[in-house]
């Protein structure tokens, strides 16, 4: 099998401090907007969200989860080695880049994977002709996403296909919103149809099967499409996928992400700061020097715009962002010494460095922020 290695070495001067209780709160409040029979799917691909996969999955452990999902194979061996848990959801359409050897292993783990061409179908049932256990395989329905979801055409003989191969079991019936984040649903609905239609047609429920639909969005804004399993990914981390005025349920964000101040200088008025000239002092300036960067998930567009924060008080970004260090304008800021953590992502929606805030400068959206913060960064779990 390819090789797989892990990340080698942390830095453990950034903190990523995630919250076990919040988590596991998120949780329960998610859960409790479905009804007792809906199962709960934990996303936490992308090193779950930015949060650390395995410390994520170890505080899981205490949340009756029923599946975790990931992107690709690879995170669904390693959770698997922590969890020993079958209930591993493999988000990647199976496919013929993946070995032989890959698909073997996925039958005779349990883990559930995803068949979306009659191509990789065809693959697929090579690779597992001799396995001893039958590989189990959730249908993506393309009812509006416009990825790597079948038309409902196709999967009719992809539906025939795998009733008629022992090696093969299926096991879910899925499909993905496009806009059930925005706060015109009638996109999400439609496709909510489309996805009841297919349903229907082939007289799947009631089938001793899983049928799934909702991300995080969809779990806190369309009941109606909750069924089996509700895929909860962003909210879970405290976030909805986008900031909501009235939400239904209070979520509280994980992580808080610190770093101490490695330097303090003064820098004269009238001084440029960082690469490319910038930003230029105005008044004799304490500049304090933060360790991390760009290379570690701080963008460089929060140069000159973005705030970090000690205690209560918002701390200005000055100059560019480096790709390891990054300064601050910590003049007005009494009592600072060297070694004080400084908050660079706070736990705080209503903070001037919540995954919001920072997203707004880099016109993104809350995922980039907290996917880019680095595997490298020490995660302490309280
Ligand atoms: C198929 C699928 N389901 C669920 C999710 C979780 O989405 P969210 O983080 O918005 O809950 C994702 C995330 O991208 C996904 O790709």
């Amino acid at each position: 099998m390819r090789a797989y290695r892990a990340q080698q070495f942390i830095r453990p001067d950034l903190q990523a401090h995630i919250f076990s209780q919040d988590l596991l709160n998120n949780v329960r409040k998610l859960k409790g907007l479905c009804p007792d029979k809906t199962k709960f799917c934990a996303v936490i691909k992308a090193n779950a969200y930015g949060h650390g996969i395995s410390e994520i999955v170890n505080i899981l452990m205490q949340a009756n989860v029923d599946m975790f999902a990931v992107a690709t194979f690879y995170e669904a061996l390693h959770i698997h080695t922590i969890t020993q848990q079958q209930s591993i959801f493999i988000l990647e359409p199976l496919n013929p880049s993946q070995s032989i050897e890959e698909i073997q292993v996925c039958a005779q783990k349990g883990f559930h994977c995803v068949l979306a061409s009659l191509d990789s179908l065809k693959y697929v049932q090579e690779a597992v002709k001799n396995t001893s256990s039958a590989l189990k395989v959730h249908l993506n329905i393309e009812t509006g996403m416009g990825r790597c979801g079948i038309p409902p055409e196709l999967a009719r003989q992809l539906l025939e296909q795998i009733t008629d191969c022992t090696t093969l079991e299926l096991a879910g019936i899925y499909t993905h919103f496009a806009t059930a984040d925005e706060e015109d649903l009638s996109y999400a609905y439609e496709q909510h149809s489309n996805f009841e239609h297919f349903l229907d047609q082939h007289n799947l429920k009631n089938k001793n099967l899983l049928i799934h639909a909702a991300n995080s969005a969809a779990t806190i804004k369309m009941p109606q499409a909750h069924y089996d399993m509700v895929r909860c990914g962003i909210s879970m981390y405290g976030y909805y996928s986008r900031q909501m005025k009235n939400p239904p349920v209070r979520l509280t964000p994980v992580m808080k992400l610190t770093a101490p101040i490695t330097q303090i200088k003064t820098i004269p008025a009238g001084h440029s700061v960082s690469y490319g000239q910038s930003y230029t002092t105005q008044r004799d300036t304490i500049a304090a020097i933060i360790p991390l960067g760009y290379a570690d998930g701080y963008r460089r567009c929060f140069s000159n715009t973005a705030k970090m924060k000690i205690g209560d008080q918002a701390i200005p970004v000055i100059g560019r962002v480096c790709m390891d260090q990054v300064i601050l304008d910590v003049t007005d800021i009494a009592d600072i010494q060297l070694g004080k953590m400084v908050t660079v992502l706070d736990n705080d929606h209503d903070s001037p460095c919540s995954a919001y805030a920072l997203a707004d400068i880099a016109d993104t959206i809350c995922y980039e922020i907290l996917t880019f913060i680095h595997a490298h960064v020490n995660r302490i779990v309280h």
